[in-house]
């Protein structure tokens, strides 16, 4: 294997829209990205992914592209972009878009030419099919498959009377990957920006770029939207790995750049490899949501409401299944949420009564395993789900398109209780700056409500204090990049200890000359756990040695142990 930057980078993800605002619009910009980087250089992270800034009419937050070659006006201008780039290769940060190769919006001027007629010769940019009829002499779209985001994969169009794919909301026609034209036209988008300065790309959706062209109807059972959620039909199907091969000879491998694809749910090792195998002609990483929902609802017996528990024993298996599996074969991205995901202090963490030992303790995990780690803005500082009270309040077209339909099944109390646990817009709150009004976002009222945490869950405030957890965030770093144990903290062999342990994340890491032992306990209470002597290198609070037969409430070690 050879050793690339990105391998030893630290990642940081960017959601443009609520990071800063530079201009007081209430909207995230680019402006407010470079008065941050200086924030984010002594954070110690080296690598930022931004979020999509192309011009678009934001019906899922800049992911529905309608011009891949110029900046969205509220984010900024290119000459904005530009700076941006030589702003962060200034303070040696190197730079990743969010490249969106599965769909456009639906006024991206492709779709405009290709709805227009069956002749047009665009058509065969988006996949189109004729809708069936039923039994009641209905028009109903070509199969039952389901999308992510609202009902059918498909959406009739008036124009030429039939139906377009989409796997997400019906603003973002599908591309059709199938049409060696159409991939010609996304290479020249990558290579556009490549040509710009950007070091790279995080690759949305990539799994999704082949679709079982039968176009036949699932066999799964309709759920509640009456379509058939089989994700199968258009997920890492065998073809698509042709589409990305082209796209690594034609493009990636004439750059020096990094990159990472969005796999999502439901892949295997197999497939793992097929996407970021060292020699798979592919792409550097890829990022698997696979550790993201490991928590039961379970009763608490003595406050008599539900609450979150973590699976750890399965969160470890997991995580193992993974670094075992492209061990010596491929490079692995690791992260605890996205924008797509619930704050992590929420879903592995205590964010009431341990938000700072929790905090730190899974910075400390997500730092220590082997591959690049990506820090999700505000993780630094252990920022909380939602606190919203009413329905309003939450964006996201997921919730937008299906609220209504889960009033019909549900209670407000119970639907709102489900999005403040699993919305996205749990991720996609204001950045907490400070404690002055809209957390120091910006002056005027915010495109996305704040969080009334802030008072007290802000950076400045963790600036301030030793102990906090964005300090720990900024130890931690240091130590993976910059210390004595760089080496085997990045390059390391991995293995896990006492695997079979319900309540302690604990694994080992080594090389020829160090050996350090990585402990963290994921529950609100002390556990039995023996703890080897050894050199205490990290630890979220006071104590004196290593030794022990006892973890406090998230307690988090890191141990360098005799190396024999
Ligand atoms: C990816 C993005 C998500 C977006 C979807 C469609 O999953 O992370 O935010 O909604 O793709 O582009
Ligand atoms: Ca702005």
């Amino acid at each position: 294997m050879e050793r690339k930057w990105w391998m030893s980078a630290v990642g940081y993800q960017i959601y443009p829209r609520t990071f800063y605002d530079s201009n007081n619009d209430g909207i995230g910009d680019l402006k407010g990205i470079i008065q941050k980087l200086d924030y984010i250089h002594d954070l110690g992270v080296n690598l930022i992914w931004i979020g999509p800034f192309y011009k678009s009419p934001m019906d899922d937050n800049g992911y529905d592209v309608s011009d891949f070659f110029d900046v969205d006006p509220v984010f900024g201008t290119l000459e904005d972009a530009r700076e941006l780039l030589s702003e962060a290769h200034k303070r040696d940060i190197k730079v990743v878009l969010d490249l969106v190769l599965n769909h456009t919006s639906d006024e991206h001027e492709w779709f405009m030419e290709s709805r227009s007629s069956l002749n047009n010769p665009k058509r065969d940019y988006y996949i189109w099919q004729k809708g069936k009829v039923d039994k009641e002499g209905k028009l109903v779209p070509p199969n039952n498959w389901g999308s992510f985001f609202e009902g059918s994969a498909w959406n009739y169009d008036e124009t030429t009377k039939e139906f377009y794919m989409k796997i997400f909301s019906n603003k973002m026609p599908d591309l059709n990957w199938d049409n060696p034209k159409l991939r010609e036209e996304m290479y020249r988008v990558a290579c556009y920006w490549l040509d710009l300065g950007v070091d790279g790309f995080r690759v949305d959706a990539i799994a999704h770029l082949a679709r079982d062209l039968s176009f036949e109807d699932s066999t799964l059972p309709l759920n509640i939207h009456g379509v058939a959620p089989d994700w199968s039909k258009f997920s890492n199907r065998p073809e698509l790995f042709t589409y990305i091969n082209e796209f690594h000879d034609k493009v990636l491998s004439q750059y020096d750049c990094m990159t990472v694809g969005e796999v999502g749910g439901g892949a295997r090792i197999e497939s793992g490899l097929g996407y970021a195998a060292y020699d798979a002609r592919a792409f550097n990483m890829a990022f698997n949501f696979d550790h993201c929902w490991e928590t039961s609802q379970v009763l608490d017996p003595i406050t008599n409401q539900m609450k979150n528990v973590t699976n750890v024993k399965h969160l470890k298996e997991i995580f193992n299944y993974w670094i075992e599996g492209m061990k010596n074969k491929g490079w692995l991205p690791q992260y605890w949420l996205n924008h797509d995901h619930p704050r992590v202090i929420n879903q592995y963490g205590d964010p009431i009564h341990y938000h700072r030992e929790s905090g730190s303790m899974l910075g400390m995990v997500l730092l220590t395993l082997p591959g690049t780690p990506f820090i999700y803005n505000g993780e630094e500082i252990g920022m909380t789900n939602v606190d919203y009270t009413d329905v309003n309040d939450f964006n996201d077209v997921w919730v937008k398109n299906n609220v209504s339909k889960l009033l019909e099944h549900d209670s407000m109390e119970n639907v709102l209780d489900r999005l403040r646990r699993t919305s996205r817009d749990n991720a996609r709150t204001p950045m907490q700056w400070s404690d002055e009004p809209y957390a120091g976002f910006s002056k005027s009222n915010p495109i996305q409500k704040v969080i009334s945490n802030y008072v007290q869950i802000n950076v400045k405030n963790q600036l301030l204090d030793e102990h906090s957890i964005l300090k720990s965030y900024q130890k931690l770093i240091h130590l993976r990049r910059f210390s004595e144990y760089s080496d085997v903290l990045i390059f390391g062999q991995f293995k896990l200890v006492n695997e079979l342990n319900e309540d302690e994340f604990a694994f080992d890491r080594w090389n020829e000359h160090k050996k350090v032992r990585i402990i963290a306990n994921f529950r609100p209470y002390s556990v039995h756990f023996d703890q080897p002597d050894g050199k205490l290198i990290y630890s979220n609070y006071e104590r004196e040695s290593s030794y022990g037969h006892e973890l406090k409430p998230f307690e988090a070690l890191m141990i360098e142990l005799n190396n024999d």
